[in-house]
């Protein structure tokens, strides 16, 4: 039995995936024995609402010199933050030039590069130095550290307060949330906003996206969890706004309290979340069964494939994709290998169940029959680029919303 992350009550277990690997860790086969495992299990709690792991690997084993995820990888993405730079830029930032805006978990700087640009007033928080620097080259200043409140202390007495705390894929990364929310109370202007996006709870269930849940995070949102998390430290939730990023998730607007019109959004989302069922165990429960159904035809589907001498490999070694290789069991006999973007992830092996990760390039000069979409995330943009596959024959294998052929033609 746990106790609840946020507050203390006894979180009620509801799915472990078993022995899992660090997501993003890419290895080499020489550091095949000393691979770091943990048990990946989710919990509900019933009283604060939120949706949690029951347990998470050091920080430190997560976010370091070597952290493989790089924002900028994709043009969806950069596009996608572009917008949000704008949007902050025309909607809060009231007096330009006495600006300040901060970053949680800025990565490569994919954001604050919109305010550089526009000579404001700006700070990245990054804890993964390789990261970070990419950011400090770009001209973005950016600091190596995990963002609590003595940071955050450290930061205003240098910058003075925040107009804008913006972070997003990050909260979900963090367990100790009321760090951040002391913190964030510290460096906000009494205006000031604070702006958070993440994957979203309600997408989770509706899709039966179970790969969001890997170690990195260890909250999936919904909004009602959010107004839960933050209230005690007098931050309201004033805005949401869906977003299709990373597979469905949720834009939060916080401030504090009575300084800010509440938009109808928010209890607009609320009832959303009433009729999904989104504050009752038995939702979390259908989940599951949901999740084994999942994992049990998608065995099914690529044994059968096996069976038929057809070659598979993977597109895309995402982070997502190391929990359902992992839950699944599939390794290298199954799947030839996994083509990637990301030069770090190149030539290593995928997390755990060590299929070897090759180039993009690898993939556009081989013919394998059927390519497993492990970033559906980003489905439109790649089918869009992959036409040819299609055009020599090759077919895309999914598992999100359901398992299923695509039929693209
Ligand atoms: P994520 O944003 O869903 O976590 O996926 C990121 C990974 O997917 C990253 O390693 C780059 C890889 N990727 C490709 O290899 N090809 C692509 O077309 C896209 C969009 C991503
Ligand atoms: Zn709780």
């Amino acid at each position: 039995m746990k106790n609840c992350r946020i507050c203390n009550y006894r979180a009620t277990e509801i799915i472990s995936f078993g022995k899992m690997p660090i997501a993003n860790n890419f290895l080499e086969k020489q550091n095949f024995e000393k691979e770091y495992f943990f048990n990946l299990m989710a919990l509900f709690c019933d009283f604060c609402k939120t949706f949690q792991l029951a347990d998470q690997p050091k920080p430190e084993l997560m976010f370091h010199e070597n952290y493989a995820f790089f924002s900028s990888s994709s043009k969806k993405m950069s596009l996608h933050f572009e917008q949000m730079a704008h949007h902050y830029f025309n909607q809060f930032l009231l007096n330009k030039e006495q600006s300040f805006v901060v970053e949680l978990g800025s990565n490569d700087g994919i954001m604050l590069q919109h305010f550089a640009q526009k000579n404001i007033k700006h700070l990245g928080i990054e804890p993964s130095d390789n990261v970070a620097q990419v950011a400090r080259n770009k001209g973005i200043n950016t600091i190596t550290d995990f963002f609590q409140e003595e940071l955050a202390i450290a930061i205003e007495k240098q910058y003075g307060k925040a107009d804008i705390i913006s972070a997003a894929n990050v909260m979900c990364h963090i367990s100790d949330l009321a760090s951040v929310a002391k913190g964030v109370i510290h460096l906000l202007k009494k205006t000031g906003v604070f702006v958070f996006e993440e994957p979203y709870l309600g997408d989770m269930i509706q899709k039966t996206s179970y790969d969001q849940i890997y170690d990195e995070h260890v909250y999936i949102f919904s909004l009602l969890s959010v107004i839960n998390i933050f209230k005690p430290y007098g931050l309201q939730v004033f805005h949401v706004e869906p977003q299709v990023t990373h597979g469905g998730s949720m834009r939060y607007y916080l401030g504090f309290e009575n300084q800010h019109i509440i938009n109808k959004s928010v209890s607009e989302q609320l009832l959303k979340e009433k009729k999904l069922g989104l504050d009752v165990l038995e939702t979390f429960y259908a989940f599951k069964n949901a999740c084994e159904k999942n994992k049990t035809e998608f065995i099914a589907l690529l044994h059968t494939l096996k069976k038929q001498n057809k070659r598979i490999v993977g597109y895309a070694a995402t982070s997502k994709s190391t929990t359902v290789l992992n839950y699944c069991n599939i390794g290298s006999d199954c799947i030839e290998y996994i083509s990637d973007t990301t030069p770090i992830k190149q030539g290593k092996f995928s997390p755990g169940v060590h299929i070897p990760i090759k180039t993009y390039q690898n993939f556009k000069d081989d013919m394998p029959d059927y390519a497993i979409l492990f970033a559906w995330n980003h489905a439109q943009e790649i089918f869009e680029k992959e036409e040819e596959f299609i055009k020599k024959g090759g077919k895309w294998i999914t598992f999100v919303p359901e398992v299923k052929i695509l039929n693209m033609i």
